[in-house]
């Protein structure tokens, strides 16, 4: 059975995988002793090693380095493994029901007998019949019975070229899938050089083509290049980011917004904005500035400046993993991105999308999120209000009544091995990174971005006890400003830490992205908190970013 198994089992491999070289077939130790689970290395070149542990009841596989068909492989081993476990199964069985008795051992011997007996007199009569048709002759007859055996001589070769001609075919498809995989990877190179060569410095101006109101107080702008040259694609969840020059203002506002469409679009970019309102416990306080700009007053044929895309937070389009898309109210615009990409590409990965917004009146991109569900299979889509509306109908416009959490994840999808991509209030972000967490979601696989400070939040480890004791004993000054102050270490950032003192410094996103709240060290050394999306120069900091190491000497 052993044997059979490491055969079938290899079968599988080179049908599968389109694997040539098969070593190894199963570990000599575990085989000279008759013992599974069977352990096979299978190389395909030699940089590429793929090793299956099979037992009856698992299959692991590790890979050294990129075999594609990785997942299916191992859901395809799987399934064959298990059909093989059960024949096994079934023979060990009979087996075993062979041996219960010696006397059902006689009685099979027994009906054995009877059933050669049988075949034995039928093969005299069909003789005696054709001798018979023959007329005696006996040359005819063996005519005949030659003739018989060449028929099933010719029906097996028949058989034997049809089972060929499958396997051929099923190993032709393979080919062209792995083909179909290595297209898909030199399109992305391309893309990249495409847009490192596009890509631009500085400012760039954009007409508004089209503004599109979403649902209340958000708002599509469709954006085309004013010199009408082409435009660089993007990675999904990279965002613009722009310079406004609002009235009244002494200094251009800068903030950054989301790529909302696919990576792919060659005639426009989108972004998709939601009017900040005051906070309701301050009412009047002024609404916020950009996005009112964007909503109330931006229109059809204005033009803006924008920045060239960037951003660290975006989906490796180059990995075919299954991926749980997770968006909170407008955080949704790079989710949408991702999911546009994956079905654009044309690859089949599959994507979980949750939203959760209050009911219909903040339902962002309905429609375009219901066609890319119903067109895709491979899109999931899990709208979830928290406070449905009156007209809102359950299995129409949401499926789930709540919020977004990591138990209604633990409820729907098939296990928690999945990329988990975040974006939407920082509270939000909050308690869905603590319930993956909680699952056991390791944190290497779980990316967020938060449209403000609260990115950060989440990535700086808390400090320690000798850390904040440390950091209480350092001074910062602001040579400009004439001042020197012993750092706080219940500030976030510098920045928080400068305005707090009355300096001022420029800023836009907070989140490290636009670079405006740069500033020039002295002298001292700082540590930053994330990776930040901005270059920044030799001897400069991202104030919103980073906190002091040791005593530190800013030019603000
Ligand atoms: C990487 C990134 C991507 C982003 N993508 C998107 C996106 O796709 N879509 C989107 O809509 N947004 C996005 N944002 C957020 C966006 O950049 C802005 O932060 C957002 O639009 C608010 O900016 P604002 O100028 O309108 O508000 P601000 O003027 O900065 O005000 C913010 C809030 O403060 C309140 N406020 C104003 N003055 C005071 C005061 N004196 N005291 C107390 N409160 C006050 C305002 O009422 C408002 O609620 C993104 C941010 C980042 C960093
Ligand atoms: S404010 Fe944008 S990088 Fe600091």
């Amino acid at each position: 059975m052993q044997w059979r198994m490491a055969n079938g089992a290899a079968r599988i491999c080179r049908r599968i995988l389109d694997l040539q070289y098969i070593s190894d077939l199963f570990c000599p130790r575990h085989s000279e002793r008759g013992e599974r689970p069977l352990r096979m290395e299978i190389t395909q070149r030699p940089d590429e090693k793929l090793i299956l542990v099979l037992s009856p009841a698992t299959v692991t596989t590790g890979t050294g380095t990129g075999i594609r068909a990785k997942k299916f492989a191992r859901d395809e081993i799987g399934r064959n493994l298990l059909r093989m476990r059960n024949a096994d199964r079934q023979q060990r069985a009979y087996s075993s029901s062979e041996h219960k008795s010696e006397k059902s051992v006689t009685k099979q011997f027994t009906h054995r007998f009877k059933f050669v007996n049988g075949v034995v007199a039928q093969m005299q009569s069909l003789i005696e019949t054709l001798r018979a048709t023959a007329g005696g002759s006996l040359s005819l007859v063996c005519g005949l019975a030659l003739a018989v055996m060449l028929f099933v001589w010719a029906a097996f070769e028949a058989f034997r070229a049809a089972r060929r001609l499958y396997f051929d075919s099923h190993q032709q498809r393979m080919s062209l899938e792995k083909l179909r995989l290595q297209l898909q990877e030199t399109k992305l190179r391309r893309l990249d050089a495409e847009q490192t060569q596009l890509t631009w410095n500085g400012c760039r101006k954009f007409t508004v083509a089209k503004k599109v109101s979403e649902c209340d107080d958000v708002c599509a702008f469709y954006l085309k290049p004013h010199d009408g040259r082409s435009l660089p694609a993007f990675k999904p969840g990279q965002y613009l980011t722009f310079q406004l020059d609002l009235p009244g203002r002494d200094k251009p506002l800068i903030r950054c917004y989301s790529l909302s469409d696919c990576p792919h679009q060659k005639e426009y970019y989108r972004v998709t904005i939601k009017k900040e309102k005051a906070p309701p416990d301050k009412p009047d306080v002024p609404h916020g500035a950009s996005s009112s700009y964007f909503c109330d007053v931006v229109k059809e044929g204005d033009i803006l400046n924008v920045k060239a895309p960037s951003g660290h937070f975006f989906l490796d389009m180059a990995k075919t993993n299954p991926v749980v898309l997770i968006a909170g109210g407008v955080g949704i615009t790079p989710m949408l991105s991702m999911a546009n990409a994956i079905v654009a590409s044309g690859s089949k990965r599959e994507a979980w999308f949750f939203l959760g917004v209050r009911n219909r009146r903040e339902h962002i991109h309905k429609a375009e999120l219901e066609k890319l569900a119903a067109e895709n299979e491979n899109i999931r889509l899990h709208i979830c209000y928290s406070k449905p509306g009156d007209g809102d109908v359950k299995g129409r416009d949401y499926q789930h009544e709540g919020r977004v959490s990591a138990d209604l994840f633990k409820e729907l999808l098939p296990s928690n091995n999945f990329e988990y991509y975040l974006c939407g209030p920082g509270a939000f972000m909050k308690s869905i990174t603590d319930g993956l967490t909680a699952w056991g979601v390791p944190d290497e696989v779980v990316h967020f971005e938060a449209f403000g400070p609260a990115t950060v939040k989440k990535t700086a480890a808390a400090p320690t006890r000798e850390e904040t004791t440390h950091l209480a004993k350092i001074n910062v000054t602001f040579s400009r400003s004439n001042k020197t102050v012993r750092w706080e270490p219940s500030k976030e950032n510098l920045l928080e830490f400068a305005r707090a003192q009355g300096v001022k410094i420029d800023s836009g996103c907070c989140a490290g992205g636009c670079g405006s709240c740069v500033v020039a060290i002295k002298s001292g050394n700082v540590d930053y908190l994330k990776k930040p999306d901005a270059e920044t120069e030799p001897g400069t900091c991202l104030t919103c970013v980073c906190r002091p190491k040791a005593d530190l000497v800013l030019d603000a």
